[in-house]
């Protein structure tokens, strides 16, 4: 049953992955299971181990709370970017628990992404400034990498280079309420906005050196004390020029740089 399993969505036969798929597999009817978690099967028993208490065994408690985090998100997080996002899941989680604490803390403000591709973090963000009634800035070129940003810049080229999307696909995706699009070359396509202030959130998932550098230029001083900043790609060793990028801009700033285990290697501050 389980090979199958493995062969239907083509992953290899190992434990994570055991416990990844059965919870997508079953993470509606696992979801109407929570409540009842004293008498879940050894499967579900074994499988809340990986997930936050909160998310699993208090999430009847946790609705009474903040109840930001939804099961459903989990199709919107994979939808398109299935092979990396399934193997990020501690990723989403980990965006969860950011906008649980900010919603606790009461800490309002705008948000922001710079780096956007299909939506897949987007529609979360949307969905949190929906919630808290503010605006999302969602930034990209929606046409993948500009070359301005190689030209520069010694910068790893791989594969993928996130042309595969449109402005109108991640509109439908993501939805427009709450959201602003900013579409064009970042830092150019700034110009674009009126200037914003008080930001709660910011995620940057540009990949690449110099936008990366740009991003923190204008998001660091517009984000509000305790607002959170996520930086994607900071400890993957996939894109050496975001790292360094990070290390140079915190070399002379309060806050330290705390690193997340997902795939793809966030780390995060919050802003003093
Ligand atoms: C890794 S993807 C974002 C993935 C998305 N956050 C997610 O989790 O699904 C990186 C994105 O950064 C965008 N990007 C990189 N450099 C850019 C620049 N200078 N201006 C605008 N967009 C840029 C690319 O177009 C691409 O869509």
């Amino acid at each position: 049953m389980l090979s199958s399993l493995f062969k239907l969505f083509g992953l290899k036969h190992n434990v994570m992955n055991n416990r990844v798929v059965s919870w997508l597999i079953k993470n509606e009817q696992f979801n109407a299971h929570l409540v009842n978690y004293q008498k879940s099967n050894e499967l579900q028993k074994q499988f809340v181990q990986y997930l936050p208490d909160r998310y699993t065994a208090n999430y009847s408690l946790y609705n009474k709370q903040t109840g930001f985090f939804e099961y459903n998100d989990i199709k919107k997080w994979t939808a398109g970017f299935y092979e990396n996002n399934v193997g990020d899941l501690s990723r989403f989680l980990a965006l969860n628990l950011c906008i649980d604490q900010l919603l606790e803390e009461c800490i309002v403000g705008d948000i922001a992404e710079f780096g956007v591709f299909k939506g897949n973090s987007a529609f979360l963000l949307a969905r949190f400034a929906q919630r808290i009634n503010t605006n999302c800035y969602l930034f990209d070129t929606f046409e993948g990498f500009d070359e301005r940003d190689f030209k520069e810049n010694k910068e790893t080229r791989f594969e993928q280079d996130f042309s595969g999307t449109s402005l109108s696909s991640v509109k439908e995706f993501v939805g427009e309420e709450n959201v602003v699009y900013v579409k064009g070359f970042f830092p150019d396509s700034l110009a674009q906005i009126k200037e914003v202030e008080g930001l709660a959130l910011v995620h940057i998932d540009c990949d690449l050196g110099a936008p990366f550098k740009a991003a923190l230029d204008y998001f660091y001083p517009r984000l509000q004390k305790g607002g959170f900043l996520i930086m994607h790609d900071y400890t993957s060793l996939f894109w050496p020029g975001a790292k360094k990028a990070i290390d140079e801009y915190f070399k002379d700033k309060p806050e330290f740089l705390i690193p997340i285990p997902d795939k793809s290697g966030t780390c995060i501050i919050r802003k003093v």
